[in-house]
């Protein structure tokens, strides 16, 4: 019998390995131009604002982005009058101790915000040290509109298993990424990335929400 996995819900993933040095560069540009930048899931650490996909110098990986949107759009069979656009996209920037709370996308709560309706996230690695924070997802979703309902989960007792290793003890699945790599996922799924341990060195990353819209 053939085991088929579904439980990490649907990750697309490729890789984008010449373009992170322009992007690593313009990232770190934005720290020194607006060092404040803004605070969401940063546990420590630095975010720039969210607008970074209406300024010229990112025109190139938007168009990266909502060309591999397309293949989603496809395999989620969507009718053709509508196509995934960018609604935000920021820069992160983790230090050594920095992490990002779990957290999901589907309102994401940013000030000035074009939309909230976001489908697919995504996230885009520019410069991963070794030991800098995984991106960790859950398994299991939480249902915002039902909270009064405790999710009913199959529990196996772990004295029945035979090591600690074992996959059905971890609610979480964290993600080897390498630098270049382009993830997208469903806004809903929940996730984190774990505390750096790079002394003298910065995790960067961009992350992005996709929502629908009608063509022109
Ligand atoms: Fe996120």
């Amino acid at each position: 019998m053939k085991c088929v996995p579904y439980v990490y819900d649907w990750i697309w993933q490729d890789n984008f390995e010449k373009e992170k040095y322009y992007h690593k560069y313009l990232i770190e540009k934005e720290l020194e131009d607006d060092p404040i930048g803004r605070k969401i899931s940063n546990i420590g650490g630095y975010q720039t604002k969210d607008n970074l996909n209406h300024r010229e110098e990112y025109k190139k990986l938007v168009e990266i982005i909502e060309q591999q949107s397309i293949q989603i759009h496809q395999e989620l069979e969507l009718i053709p009058e509508v196509k995934f656009t960018i609604i935000n996209m920021w820069g992160n920037i983790n230090w050594s101790g920095h992490h990002n709370s779990l957290h999901q996308h589907t309102n994401p709560p940013s000030e000035d915000r074009i939309s909230s309706s976001s489908v697919i996230s995504g996230i885009y690695y520019l410069q991963l040290p070794e030991s800098s924070g995984k991106t960790g997802f859950m398994k299991h979703k939480v249902n915002y509109s039902n909270l009064s309902m405790e999710p009913s989960m199959v529990k196996i007792p772990e004295i029945f298993l035979k090591n600690y290793n074992n996959k059905l003890l971890k609610s979480n699945y964290e993600y080897e990424a390498q630098e270049g790599d382009l993830l997208m996922f469903f806004s809903d799924v929940l996730h984190y990335v774990s505390p750096s341990n790079i002394e003298n060195n910065r995790r960067i990353t961009i992350s992005f929400n996709l929502g629908l819209e009608l063509n022109k």
